[in-house]
């Protein structure tokens, strides 16, 4: 087993895609799988912190030792991830949806023809986070992005107030995939680390997490 380098901490961890709903039957989603997040939520638990995995809809097991919230949208999320605070960290690794959908209380007719859907910007959990009385001491994003990987997660780190931003490029089969390759941008500079498993990934920046919090 892992020492218990994160024995005593409380980590928070979103995972998964959110679900928007356009009416009772159904939804906008993204192809975020939920498999990075919940290898983070398992190596913090396997080093003996008290993990709360805050999860989009996905299939996945709950990893041994995790408290698992299930969540469909991301005004759940958000209030979940509230909820769940005090945290010494949080690793918001959820594909969240950018924006909801004005819904329809009742089930969409396809007689009336295709309807025009309004969309309302999705609370950022990340970025609320970030300027929160309760922000954990470390605050750890994820950007997943096709191009100007680098530059963008240097930028979104800043903007939202985060400690780190893990940033990959999702435009091969990153997401739904077993494997990541990542870069690690802190105020120190930019890791780059070698394509791995993603239970290798979620291992390193657990160990990353526990330094950090020491
Ligand atoms: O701005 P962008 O969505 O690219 O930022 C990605 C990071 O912000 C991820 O850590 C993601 O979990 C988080 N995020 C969030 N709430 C949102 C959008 C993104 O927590 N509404």
């Amino acid at each position: 087993a892992a020492r218990q380098t994160l024995a005593g901490r409380h980590v928070l961890v979103t995972a998964g895609p959110t679900h928007e709903a356009i009416d009772p039957v159904r939804y906008l989603a993204n192809r975020s799988s939920g498999k990075q997040g919940f290898a983070i939520a398992a190596a913090c638990a396997a080093r003996g912190a008290r993990v709360t995995l805050i999860a989009g809809p996905v299939t996945l097991p709950t990893p041994g030792g995790v408290d698992r919230v299930n969540v469909e949208s991301a005004r759940d999320m958000a209030n979940a991830v509230a909820q769940a605070l005090p945290a010494d960290a949080a690793v918001m690794v959820a594909a969240v949806a950018d924006w909801q959908v004005e819904a329809a209380p009742s089930k969409l007719k396809k007689g009336d023809g295709p309807p025009t859907l309004t969309l309302l910007p999705n609370p950022d959990i990340l970025a609320m986070l970030g300027k929160s009385p309760r922000r954990p001491r470390l605050l750890v994003g994820f950007a997943a992005e096709t191009d100007d990987v680098l530059a963008h997660a240097t930028a979104k780190r800043i903007a939202k107030n985060a400690d780190w931003i893990v940033a990959n490029d999702v435009s091969g089969d990153v997401m739904g995939g077993d494997r990541n390759s990542v870069h690690l941008v802190t105020a120190d500079g930019i890791d780059h680390w070698a394509d791995a498993p993603k239970s290798d990934v979620a291992g390193r920046l657990a160990d990353r997490i526990a330094d950090a919090l020491a």
